[in-house]
């Protein structure tokens, strides 16, 4: 049994899939990526995994191929047709690039389609060490472009600092600018200082995670102190509490930072208060 992906309008097994060397998503990583995960068969907030990509379409000036409607269809309809093989939770990857023309920096002046690529993989539940235990972090200096609010596919810097991570024995990477903490290499960064839970506001620096504004949101309902605000790499240090948050890794407790105790060394209690709020909302979707 194969993954089925969707190519330019075909369903196909993603081993069949081919695109053209010069799409220039290949050439340049001229393209713009969503992961979103699915619960029980559904899309994990679809609308602002949507709003998303339509903003960073835009951004970039690629065209945007499909209307909501549509994406909304063919995205259900992969989920639909990998069932058999990753089963109700899957991982939906798409990406949109800006299409094949002779290789040139510049947009190419002849009108070009744009290559519209969606796989499925299964979603791997969460190892329960995490919840035991928590991960291991390091942090980096943040050698990435200065538009990261835009979810490229170029993503040579974010590859590298996750890799240097592993190559410490740590999950991830937080990056630092100009002394300021602003997100982990493929995840959003939360810390509990002074009982007040704090993430990076939005802008270049950072990508607006979907995840990061479901935690707020929960934040609100349950009545747990947290607001927006820019985080030094002392305060982190000293935080009681850190996550990592991002759509397929959910609520990563961090234990260790550069090889040092986080807090107490384990998950925190607010962690656990959040985790169980955001596993109660992904019920509600399986539910629905
Ligand atoms: C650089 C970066 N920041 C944050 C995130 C988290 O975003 P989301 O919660 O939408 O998955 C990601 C996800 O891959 C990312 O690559």
């Amino acid at each position: 049994m194969s993954s089925i992906s969707y190519l330019n309008g075909a369903f196909l097994p993603v081993n069949e899939a081919r695109i053209s060397p010069l799409d220039r998503g290949f050439i340049f990583g001229d393209g713009i990526y969503e992961v979103i995960p699915v619960y029980g068969g559904k899309l994990f907030r679809l609308d602002e995994h949507l709003k998303r990509l339509d903003d960073n379409l835009a951004a970039v000036r690629i065209k945007q191929p499909l209307s909501n409607k549509a994406w909304k269809s063919v995205l259900n309809e992969v989920v639909a047709r990998n069932r058999p093989m990753h089963g109700d939770e899957q991982s939906i990857y798409l990406q949109i690039t800006r299409g094949v023309a002779e290789r040139d920096h510049g947009f190419p002046n002849s009108h070009i389609e744009p290559t519209l690529f969606i796989m499925s993989s299964t979603l791997k539940p969460l190892a329960a060490s995490i919840a035991e235990q928590g991960v291991a972090a390091i942090t980096h200096a943040d050698i990435r472009w200065r538009n990261c609010h835009i979810k490229s596919t170029s993503l040579l810097g974010n590859i590298l600092l996750r890799q240097q991570a592993y190559d410490e024995d740590a999950v991830e990477a937080i990056l630092i600018r100009d002394d300021e903490v602003t997100e982990g290499a493929a995840s959003n960064l939360f810390a509990l200082i002074d009982d007040v839970l704090i993430t990076p506001p939005k802008g270049p620096l950072l990508l607006p995670g979907i995840t990061r504004d479901l935690i707020l949101e929960l934040a609100q309902q349950h009545n747990i102190p947290a607001c927006e605000a820019f985080i030094t790499p002392q305060q982190l240090i000293n935080a009681e509490e850190i996550w990592l948050t991002s759509s397929t890794k959910e609520i990563l407790p961090v234990t260790t930072l550069d090889g040092t105790v986080v807090g107490s060394g384990k998950p925190g209690k607010l962690w656990q208060q959040m985790n169980q709020h955001y596993q109660a909302y992904k019920q509600q979707l399986r539910n629905r």
